[in-house]
């Protein structure tokens, strides 16, 4: 083989295809479009609720009536998809709240479904919004017991099936309850509703504001002894796998920044849509740093979730959601 020659200075100019706004959008690799986009939203029970989430500024817990209305606009702005998370009235030790036919996330999907609106309806599946100790699952003393959680959150999924979701997205990491959940549906009918799995999901700091906003923070201890060690990639990608084998038709990677490298690793190894959780502390790190003038929220924003579509994301569920579909193109 010929030995490489230095470039003389100028015979590569890299710069010529950035030197003016067309053809950098014609040489553009990566482009965010609303299709993208999942907006999370939280219902809470009453009528003319809309309490805004301090820590994450544009953000509400929602009664099912203006849940609706928010719904509206979203479908207007083009997003496809919203993902529903619950604040029952009620919590208790086994989340009885979280399978009961009447629930609020039950409700809220019935109300959006009278409503027709060209929307995807995704209801996320766990049990640490339902109990009044804030784990994902039943306790045995400090335990979450896995295989007891499971059965309940194949109730969970059923309720919200029968009640209208399009998609069903366990977000617990129980062992196993994917191939559980499935079974369930098919038996009950529901074998074309599709299950987005949150198979990679790390124990984050990073969904400290969620937990404000959901009102599921644990009372003791921490979620680590179920949500992966964020120190593990080949481990996230053994989730993945064993997730499809038991029937996900999605899969979740979350969060995402700090795990671009799983993102990209899970779009090279499978060939499902990976959907990335651009998760409440990586939202509320930046509208926190833009109030205080430090950072240019909108070129952060939109750099953030390029960056997330690059690493190989299809779609991104983000609190950014409506603020971007409102400027694409
Ligand atoms: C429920 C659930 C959580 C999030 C999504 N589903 C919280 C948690 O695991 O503690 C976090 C989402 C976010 O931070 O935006 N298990």
């Amino acid at each position: 083989m010929e030995k490489e020659r230095p470039l003389a200075l100028g015979a590569a100019r890299p710069r010529r295809l950035r030197a003016n706004p067309l053809v950098r959008r014609m040489v553009r690799e990566t482009q965010l479009r609303r299709e993208d986009l999942i907006l999370p939203l939280f219902v809470c029970p009453g009528t003319g609720v809309r309490r805004e989430i301090s820590s994450m500024p544009g953000n509400y817990q929602l009664s099912v009536d203006l849940l609706v209305e928010e719904c509206r606009q979203v479908a207007g702005l083009g997003i496809p998809a919203v993902i529903l998370f619950g604040i029952p009235p009620h919590k208790d030790a086994v989340g009885s709240s979280g399978y009961d036919p009447q629930g609020i996330v039950p409700q809220a999907l019935r109300a959006l479904k009278a409503a027709k609106l060209d929307l995807v309806l995704i209801a996320d599946v766990c049990l640490c919004e339902y109990t009044d100790h804030g784990h994902c699952g039943v306790l045995h003393g400090e335990e979450v017991v896995n295989d007891a959680t499971v059965e309940l959150l194949g109730r969970e999924a059923l309720v919200y099936a029968q009640a209208g979701a399009d998609i069903i997205a366990p977000s617990d990491m129980m062992d196993g309850r994917v191939g559980h959940i499935r079974r369930v549906l098919d038996q009950a009918g529901y074998s074309q509703v599709p299950i987005m799995a949150y198979a990679a999901k790390f124990a984050s700091g990073f969904y400290g504001p969620f937990r404000e906003a959901a009102e599921s923070t644990p009372q003791f201890g921490d979620r680590r002894g179920y949500q992966m060690d964020p120190a593990n990639a080949r481990e996230a990608l053994r989730e993945i796998e064993l997730d499809l084998r038991e029937g996900a038709d999605l899969i979740i990677v979350k969060p995402a920044l700090a795990y671009l490298d799983i993102i990209r690793a899970a779009r090279e190894h499978f060939q499902v849509p990976v959907a990335a959780y651009n998760v409440s502390g990586e939202f509320s790190m930046v509208k926190a740093a833009a109030a205080r003038g430090w950072i240019d929220e909108v070129r952060i924003r939109d750099e953030i979730l390029l960056s997330i579509k690059r690493a190989g994301a299809d779609l991104i569920l983000t609190y950014f959601a409506k603020d971007v579909a409102a400027i694409l193109p």
